[in-house]
């Protein structure tokens, strides 16, 4: 049964993956489209099909099948795919669409029909889509707009017909139905000519309508009086500015919320705009007027009075003078020069634009100089010079004096712009923008002092170097600091920001910075988002975060961090959202296991995790901080807890072991003693324990009588006996307690303080229960201790087999003793036959 089992599971599990594979294999195989989100997007560009392929999921939304030869749509081609939102059909040789070729796409919003050679469309081509908002039919070969049946997509909101054979602008009356349409595009057809009635479907479309690059021959007068536009675009529709002129004056009564009227960088027919041109607008009703890529007027000319009731001027990559100059009563508001050729500030000039509110002149490759400044512009608000190539020396004074209301100035990617404190009562500055802009002395004084009001400061890579702590000093209001790609003086903040109490936004990012006191964020109370990233920090003060409690984003990526610490951690702001501390050197030990596993905890607030690489130790580098196996430093605790513990118990064994040391010995030597006992045969009468302080003694007193004068014993010494390079104990069991008859203890006070001879004498004792066999004679020497005697010998002296002996230095005691001791000796003696001849040979 088992052998059975083991071929069929392996089995089992080859043919569960053979069918996954095939599963795999089969939905790959079924559309060769590329999968761009599974069930709702699909790829099918260039493959060759002729019609939708069926392994597209009837739940698609986006379908692409550009560049195939579908050549004609039938009735209902699409109702496989009835969830489409988006239908590419771009190229693909289209030539026919039949009724109700789009049938059941009801949530169609976009239809790209581009690049198709449309012959014949059905009557009823596009009905049932009832949510179609936007239709592509670039270059679709329309030539008419009464062939083009749209008439039924009433959610349509953007309708491009670029690139077509339109040649007439008479819009079908279709589109009076189309009441969301907001954009639509002739650009690049054949319109030659506008009419009166054309454009009476649009009637009150507030739309933008797109005509460039039509070769606009005439526009019947009146044509589009009445008509309220979102925009108007005329780019490259007239061959000279005569035909032009004289057609904008023929769009008299037209009212548009913006006309943009230019031509094309490479196609400049009208060339220069002049003032009779202008004056044609008077006619229309505008709000802003853009004009692009077109020479802008003689240079000593005024600007024509019919832009003075546009509130918007905006003039792009058009050549612009200096000197051209401005009406005393016009009513701009917002003026715009992009581009346009300026190597000045026109400042006096544009001081009679009194009404100005926002003045923008940017990417003005020639643009240096800013030396006049403005008078009297009391509207001014917003001024934009960014982009340009400005070197000058910035008088607050002197600005603020000609635009007193100024709240936005952008000088950013600017070449050089010198500030100098200096204070002309509070001006209104709220937005400062000088990024990328190399400015000279802050960081030195405190160029700012006098900005009271400012919100905004953005210094970021003005290759400024803080070396005053007062630098930021007067800023009470600033929120945002921005000051990326700066220095600090020793690559240090020190207390800089001492005063912006306001601050919610700072950027201190890219500026080498190596340390952070904890003094100078103490003051940011209100900060939510601090970017210190690509820096050189290795952290942050931990009493930092209790000073932001409503830090939201944190971004400390690309710096020197090894962890943050457990006191880091716990003072981290619970308002925090985005903690970025990717690209930092991560030491991946089990030392800093409470933040790895932190991290793992933290995948919501941490930002580009991937990019949180183990720097150290050397085996993890590069390795995914995310993965990092917080098991292996368990596994380490506890074998560290294990070896602790072994090594405790290790020592415990020891102590107890020096400290029973004798014990064991005698627990060993018992079971020994038990093992060997009828192996020896008894070759001594007695085995004398003693103290080797006592060893004089014991040859004196009794080697001598008892080996040497009859009858003869034969004594176990330690000193004549023991068998030399054996072990002691060995010695004591084999050669003394097995070998003898009786044990002879010699007690003396170096007896008692001996524990060798304490144990001997424990051992001879619980031999003596164990074996029943060599009974004790106890000799007591004289003077011993009473007391001591009485605890170390305790009962055993009163035992019954034992003898007790004391000797006292005296003839007759001392014969007393040796009787005593022969007689205990003689009882149990066996006689050898060699004993009894020697004892009578010499008797
Ligand atoms: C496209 O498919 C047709 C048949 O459907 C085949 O004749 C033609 O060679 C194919 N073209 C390419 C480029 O594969
Ligand atoms: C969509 O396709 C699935 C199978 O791919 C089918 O079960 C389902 O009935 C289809 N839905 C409709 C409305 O046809
Ligand atoms: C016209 O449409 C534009 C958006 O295309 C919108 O911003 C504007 O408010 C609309 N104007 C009117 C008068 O509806
Ligand atoms: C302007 O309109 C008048 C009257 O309809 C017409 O004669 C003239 O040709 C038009 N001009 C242009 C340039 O279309
Ligand atoms: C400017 O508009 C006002 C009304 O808003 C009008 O009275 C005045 O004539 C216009 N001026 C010009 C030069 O178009
Ligand atoms: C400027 O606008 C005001 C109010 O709209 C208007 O009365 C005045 O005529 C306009 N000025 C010019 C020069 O169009
Ligand atoms: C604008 O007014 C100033 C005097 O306030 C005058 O010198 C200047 O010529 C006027 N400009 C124009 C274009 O009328
Ligand atoms: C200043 O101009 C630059 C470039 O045009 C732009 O990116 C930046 O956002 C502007 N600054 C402000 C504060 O608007
Ligand atoms: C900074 O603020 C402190 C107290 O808020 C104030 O005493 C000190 O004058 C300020 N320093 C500057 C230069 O504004
Ligand atoms: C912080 O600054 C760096 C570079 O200076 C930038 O890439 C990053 O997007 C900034 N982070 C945030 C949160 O704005
Ligand atoms: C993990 O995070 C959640 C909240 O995000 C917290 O409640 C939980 O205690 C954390 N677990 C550990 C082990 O830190």
């Amino acid at each position: 049964m088992p052998g059975k089992g083991g071929i069929f599971l392996p089995a089992c599990i080859t043919f569960s993956l053979a069918m996954v594979f095939e599963v795999n294999l089969k939905t790959r195989s079924f559309s060769p489209c590329l999968e761009v989100v599974p069930g709702h997007s699909y790829r099918c560009m260039e493959l060759n099909l002729t019609r939708i392929p069926s392994g597209i999921p009837n739940t698609t939304q986006t379908l692409d099948l550009s560049f195939n030869p579908l050549k004609i749509l039938h009735a209902n081609y699409f109702s496989a795919v009835f969830a489409l939102r988006f239908l590419d059909l771009t190229r693909c040789h289209l030539w026919k669409i039949e009724d109700n070729a789009f049938t059941g796409l009801n949530s169609l919003s976009v239809l790209v029909l581009t690049g198709n050679p449309l012959q014949i469309l059905g009557p009823r081509a596009f009905h049932n889509l009832p949510s179609l908002q936007k239709f592509v039919a670039v270059e679709a070969n329309l030539f008419s707009l009464a062939a083009l049946p749209i008439g039924h997509l009433t959610s349509l909101q953007e309708l491009n017909l670029r690139h077509n054979h339109i040649d007439s602008l008479k819009l079908p009356g279709y589109f009076s139905h189309l009441i969301f349409l907001q954009h639509l595009s002739f650009q690049l057809n054949e319109i030659s000519s506008v009419s009166v009635g054309d454009l009476d479907a649009l009637a009150t479309r507030n739309l933008t309508l797109v005509l460039s690059r039509n070769e606009i021959k005439s526009i019947e007068r009146n044509a589009f009086a009445g008509l309220h536009l979102q925009q108007l675009v005329l780019r490259g529709c007239f061959e000279d500015s005569a035909v032009m002129q004289a057609s904008i004056r023929n769009m008299s009564g037209l009212h548009v919320n913006s006309l943009l009227l230019g031509e094309y960088r490479d196609i400049t027919r009208v060339g220069t705009v002049d003032k009779t041109l202008l004056d044609v607008l008077c006619d229309l009703h505008l709000q802003e007027f853009t004009i692009i890529e077109m020479d802008f007027l003689e240079s000593t000319s005024t600007l024509s009075a019919c832009l003075n009731n546009i509130s918007m001027v905006r003039v792009i990559h058009t050549y612009v003078s200096e000197d051209l100059k401005y009406p005393n009563n016009s009513n701009i508001s917002q003026l715009e020069f992009k581009n346009c050729g300026l190597d000045a500030v026109p400042a006096k000039h544009l001081s009679s634009l009194t009404k100005l509110r926002v003045l923008r002149i940017t990417r003005n490759k020639d643009l240096r100089y800013f030396k006049q400044y403005f008078r009297g512009l009391h509207n001014l608000e917003t001024l934009d010079l960014s982009v340009n190539r400005l070197v000058t020396h910035l008088s607050w004074v002197d600005l603020l004096e000609g635009a007193p209301n100024l709240k936005h100035l952008n000088l950013s990617f600017n070449t050089e712009i010198k500030l100098e404190i200096e204070c002309s009562g509070p001006g209104k500055l709220e937005y400062l923008d000088f990024q990328r802009t190399a400015l000279v002395s802050p960081g030195i004084v405190p160029s700012f002092f006098c900005l009271h009001h400012l919100l905004y400061l953005d210094i970021s890579y003005t290759g400024t170097t803080v070396i005053a702590q007062c630098s930021f000093c007067g800023l009470h209001s600033l929120r945002v600091l921005k000051m990326a790609g700066n220095g600090f003086a020793n690559n240090q903040l020190v207390d800089n920001f001492r005063n912006l109490t306001k601050l919610h936004f700072l950027d201190i990012s890219n500026c080498q910075l190596k340390h952070i006191s904890l003094s100078s964020l103490t003051a940011l109370r209100e900060l939510r988002v601090l970017n210190i990233s690509h820096n050189k920090l290795l952290g942050l003060h931990p009493e930092t975060y209790v000073h932001t409690p409503l830090l939201t984003t944190l971004d400390f990526h690309n710096n020197q961090l090894a962890a943050l610490t457990e006191e880091d951690l716990k003072n981290l702001p619970a308002s925090l959202k985005h903690l970025d501390l990717s690209e930092n050197l991560f030491d991946c030990s089990c030392d800093h296991a409470g933040f790895l596993r932190w991290v793992k905890n933290s995948s919501s607030l941490l930002r580009n995790v991937p990019k949180m690489l183990c720097y150290s130790p050397s085996d993890l580098k590069n390795v995914q901080v995310m993965d990092f196996a917080l098991a292996s430093c368990a596994i380490n605790t506890t074998t560290v807890a294990v070896s602790v513990t072994v090594v405790l118990v290790l020592i415990v064994i020891l102590i107890l072991c020096y400290k029973y040391y004798f014990y064991l010995y005698y627990v060993m030597v018992l079971f020994m003693g038990n093992r060997f006992s009828d192996e020896k045969e008894t070759v001594y009468d007695a085995f004398v324990i003693f103290s080797s302080k006592d060893q004089e003694w014991v040859k004196q007193e009794l080697q001598q009588p008892l080996e040497e004068e009859l009858p003869y014993f034969r004594l176990c010494l330690f000193y004549r006996d023991f068998i030399p390079g054996v072990s002691i104990i060995t010695n004591i069991i084999k050669e003394g307690f097995q070998t003898s008859r009786k044990v002879i203890a010699v007690v003396s006070d170096h007896f008692l303080e001996s524990r060798w001879c304490n144990f001997e004498l424990e051992v001879a004792q619980s031999w003596q229960l164990v074996e029943s066999k060599a009974s004790l004679v106890l000799v007591v020497l004289q003077g011993v201790d009473k007391a001591a005697l009485h605890r170390k010998l305790g009962l055993f002296r009163y035992l019954r087999r034992n003898t007790f002996l004391t000797w006292k230095d005296r003839d007759f005691s001392r014969h007393v003793f040796l009787r005593q001791l022969r007689s205990a000796l003689l009882e149990g003696k066996m006689w050898t036959e060699d004993e009894l001849r020697l004892m009578s040979k010499n008797g």
